[in-house]
């Protein structure tokens, strides 16, 4: 193709360069990029008129309006009938957004997708596209699933153009294209799964449900090796980006809302892998704290916000000796970065030598700690096992930790002490400048008020007093 102007793009995190690439600058991966030719900008209004979002009619001009004079939209709500992803949504499916679903494959978004068609119910008309499954397929699923989805359509098609004119004669209230990879449009010459076809199909997609006001779910493959251009890609385009996490040899998975237009990020929704497919986890906190080992050195629970929802996890530590020039440090689970930020502070703070230790660091349940709050928790879990002190099991703690050593002030102070007590811990480790904040305790339950990590060591002197009464 001559006529375009060609990029190279980067299929994990859509960096754009004008040269082939080995190694990409913006994410570091290898081998992801990708010719893209850039199509000169279509001629018919009608092909341009399918991006807007306003609904003008193909031929009409958009014109600038005063914002006094622009409606308000009402943004109807449909419940999607399954509580936890409603959470996620902010409420439920927003009339005529667009969501992107992304997870690895096998995770279980196909099987989400169709317990929602089961649960939305006959007064949304729902139409699944499935590219990698056959009819018979889908409804050997809805049967294990127990799903009752006699209303839904099904169509096994992977053209665009043809799933365009199937929507257009149906008109569901809400169509999924399961996955995104899989579809092709016939006028882009690159491969299923390649950038320039994801982002094409998806705009196409995008542009048609816009303008007829249907919700539209769209699933993207995750794949840690590449190949397929990944949804960062689909990112900017959609509403809302749902992603699917979990481990898939333990059965919870977690559903978190990286973006969205209608409602809070952050939000994370719980769910169980089954037999019959997955079902929601009301108490999350106390599925993390199954079979949480007693009087073990190295752990230490926390209490972190998932949106508006306290939730606690543990945070487990190993700390060794190492026989490698530069230590090892790996971290599951709370940013790498983080962890080493947490390393210094202590060793210099408290003359901890982590620099001759190799420290793994794991957050129990595949759960992602992206909030400085949790700070406080692995610097207990990390000295812990440094000096193969357990901490007492009746402690949790939260606090960001500043450099300087000092804990700062945390938000959510009584919701997460709230969450602390439901679940029997009974010392709540927090910073002093938000201990006032911490509402009412039962009589039973202590706050343990922390200004600086030195005073986190109280907790190990008192342990350490315990061990050697013991031993005499
Ligand atoms: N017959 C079955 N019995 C129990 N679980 C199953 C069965 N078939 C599939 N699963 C579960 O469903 C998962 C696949 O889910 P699926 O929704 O197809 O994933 P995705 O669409 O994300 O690729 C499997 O990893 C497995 O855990
Ligand atoms: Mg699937
Ligand atoms: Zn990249």
């Amino acid at each position: 193709m001559k006529t375009g102007k060609t990029v190279y793009t980067c299929r994990e995190c859509d960096y754009q360069s004008a040269k082939w690439l080995g190694r990409c600058p913006g994410c570091g991966a290898w081998n992801t990029f990708e010719e893209e030719t850039y199509a000169a900008p279509p001629k018919s209004a009608a092909a341009r008129s399918a991006g807007r979002l306003t609904g003008a009619r193909p031929g009409e001009k958009e014109h600038a309006v005063r914002f006094g004079d622009v409606d308000m939209p009402s943004y109807l709500r449909h419940s999607t009938g399954i509580g936890e992803l409603d959470r996620v949504l902010g409420g439920g499916l927003v009339e005529g957004s667009v969501i992107l679903l992304a997870g690895e494959p096998g995770i279980g978004k196909s099987t989400l997708l169709m317990q929602l068609c089961g649960q939305i119910g006959d007064s949304c008309k729902v139409l699944y596209v499935s590219g990698e499954e056959s009819r018979g397929q889908l409804k050997m699923r809805a049967e294990r699933l127990g799903v009752n989805a006699e209303y839904l359509y099904v169509l096994t098609e992977t053209s665009i153009g043809d799933i365009l004119s199937e929507y257009d004669k149906i008109k569901p209230d809400l169509m999924i294209v399961d996955s995104i990879q899989t579809m092709y449009a016939e006028d882009v010459s690159s491969a299923s799964g390649s950038v320039t076809q994801v982002r094409e199909c998806a705009s196409l997609l995008i542009g048609r449900a816009k303008c007829n006001g249907a919700s539209v779910v769209i699933v993207g493959h995750v794949n840690k090796e590449g190949g397929i251009a990944g949804p960062k890609v689909l990112e900017h385009m959609v509403d809302a980006v749902l992603t699917f996490e979990g481990e898939r040899s333990m059965p919870h998975r977690i559903v978190r809302a990286v973006k969205n237009r209608f409602g809070s990020t952050n939000e994370i929704g719980v769910f169980e892998m089954g037999e019959r497919g997955l079902e929601e986890v009301p108490n999350p906190s106390a599925m993390l704290l199954e079979g949480r080992p007693t009087g073990v050195s190295g752990s230490c629970a926390v209490c972190v916000m998932e949106g508006s929802r306290p939730l606690i996890a543990e945070v487990q530590a190993l700390v060794t000796p190492t026989v490698f020039p530069s230590p090892r440090r790996t971290s599951n689970g709370v940013d790498y970065n983080r962890v080493c930020l947490l390393l210094a502070v202590l060793e210099k703070r408290l003359g901890l030598k982590f620099s001759a230790c190799d420290v793994y660091l794991n957050v129990i349940g595949g759960l992602r700690l992206d909030e400085p709050a949790a700070d406080a928790a692995v610097c207990l879990a990390l000295i812990s096992s440094l000096r193969d002190i357990p901490l007492p099991d009746d402690v949790i703690a939260f606090g960001e930790l500043g450099l300087s050593g000092e804990f700062r002030s945390a938000a959510s102070v009584e919701q997460r002490v709230n969450e602390a007590v439901r679940l029997g811990f009974k010392r709540i480790a927090l910073p002093k400048r938000c201990a006032s904040r911490a509402g009412e305790l039962p009589a039973d339950t202590a706050l343990i008020p922390l200004s600086g990590i030195y005073d986190a060591l109280r907790l190990f002197r008192e342990q350490e007093g315990k061990n050697s009464g013991e031993k005499e």
